[in-house]
């Protein structure tokens, strides 16, 4: 999907009317489309397409995605019940986690699958459950992603285990009569489409090693543009070569296995965008900068202090002069690091924006934030509260998602100790 700016001027003055500002905007008809992509994956024997649900896990989102036919991937306990609660049956759910919830029995008998991501996850999950049918996640010796905060393969990284640990899988799996049906890689997110190929054939070479895997799992981690600039991974170009390796397997060993793959940023990242409202546009002097601060920042919108990631800048001015400016934009929490406008990949590395002249009030939109926006901010930096979310329906109708959080609900787990 080309950066879009996903809303009307009408549409951005009725829900910054209506909800206030900061708020995010998703937009049903994207989501479903995206949604149709991701299921139309090339596939030899069957597919499915799970969301990474950490990207956006409000459970209007969930529901959206579970009537379009998609199945989840966890990263988390809570996630996993998060699903459940929203009302996605177990059965969908698939779990990979860093952090083994303490009460993982009780999601394994709600009815979750999941992947054992290292040894010791392996070994108590055998311990658990002999003769369960698990997946197990591998790092296949190579990763790649858009920066190198978002690569989680190679000998860097700690996720999944380790390919050459092979046999002490075999060995444990054997142990406790493990069944293991599912091989899952995933290398990173925004990884080159070249580098995920790849490592999809060695991931593929990895079943060969278990007589009983059924499915293999593809990760996620598709590219996405988000600006103009920004080059997207086509699923379609990047499946066919796949496709056909599932095919050649089967000719040679019979096994026909199904294909999963879990995106996350490919499902919602252009489906999604911030609105918020000019608060004040100050300067450094003659030779210095023109910064326009919004109501928003790394309170909603973490990438670029992250990552130096790029998201595009849409004004709504109430007066248009028809001139054009170069603004740094910021956001409203007290650090030089709340800059939205960074150099590319570089998060410290003031950048600017020629935008149309805009002033305090007018309206401002942040494209390409459907994914790990909402879902990861500096939530209640500087006590701002929860940005709401907004939905808006097939038929042009916003629905409110999500409430903007009151200053109560920001304190309430705090308790004072008698005679403070
Ligand atoms: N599967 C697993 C096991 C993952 O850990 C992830 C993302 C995904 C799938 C989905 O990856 P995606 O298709 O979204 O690239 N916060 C970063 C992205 C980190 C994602 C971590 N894992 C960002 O803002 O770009």
């Amino acid at each position: 999907m080309e950066p879009t700016r996903l809303l009307s001027s009408a549409l951005a003055r009725q829900i910054a009317a209506d909800f206030g500002t900061p708020v995010y905007v998703y937009d049903q008809t994207a989501l479903e489309q995206q949604a149709r992509a991701a299921l139309a994956f090339p596939n030899a024997f069957g597919l499915t397409a799970r969301f990474a649900m950490k990207a956006l896990p409000n459970a209007a989102i969930l529901r959206t995605f579970d009537r379009a036919g998609l199945h989840f991937d966890a990263s988390s306990g809570y996630e996993a019940w998060r699903a459940i609660k929203a009302g996605v049956a177990a059965e969908k759910i698939s779990l990979s986690t860093q952090e083994l919830p303490a009460d993982f029995a009780a999601l394994w008998n709600a009815g979750i699958t999941v992947n054992a991501c290292s040894l010791h996850q392996l070994d108590t999950i055998g311990k658990l459950f002999p003769g369960a049918a698990i997946g197990v996640r591998f790092n296949p010796g190579q990763g790649s992603g858009g920066t190198g905060k978002t690569n989680v393969g190679g000998p860097d990284a700690s996720f999944g285990i380790w390919h050459e640990h092979l046999p002490a899988v075999q060995e444990i799996a054997a142990r406790h009569q493990l069944r293991i049906v599912r091989i899952h890689t995933h290398i990173g997110s925004g990884s080159d489409p070249l580098v995920w190929q790849q490592v999809s054939r060695l991931s593929l070479d990895l079943t060969r090693h278990f007589p009983e895997v059924t499915t293999l799992n593809l990760g996620g981690g598709y590219k996405v543009a988000r600006v103009a600039e920004e080059k997207g991974t086509d699923l379609q170009t990047v499946g066919a070569p796949i496709k056909e390796a599932f095919a050649k397997l089967a000719e040679e060993t019979g096994r026909q296995l199904h294909l999963e793959i879990e995106p996350g940023t490919f499902l919602v990242a252009n489906c999604g965008a911030l609105l918020a409202r000019v608060q004040d546009v100050v300067d450094t002097g003659a030779q210095g900068r023109r910064f326009l601060k919004l109501d928003t920042g790394m309170t909603e919108l973490l990438r670029p202090s992250l990552y130096g990631a790029q998201h595009p800048i849409f004004l709504f001015p109430g007066n248009d002069t028809g001139r054009r400016q170069d603004y740094v934009v910021v956001g409203h929490c007290c650090e030089s690091g709340d800059l939205v406008t960074c150099a590319p990949g570089e998060p410290e590395t003031i950048s600017s924006r020629n935008l149309p002249e805009t002033a305090i009030g007018d309206l401002c939109l942040i494209g390409g934030t459907g994914a790990y926006c909402s879902a990861m901010s500096t939530k209640n930096y500087n006590s701002f509260p929860e940005a709401a979310e907004v939905l808006v329906d097939t038929s042009s109708q916003p629905h409110l998602i999500r409430r903007r959080q009151t200053l109560e609900q920001i304190t309430q787990n705090e308790i004072l100790p008698a005679g403070f």
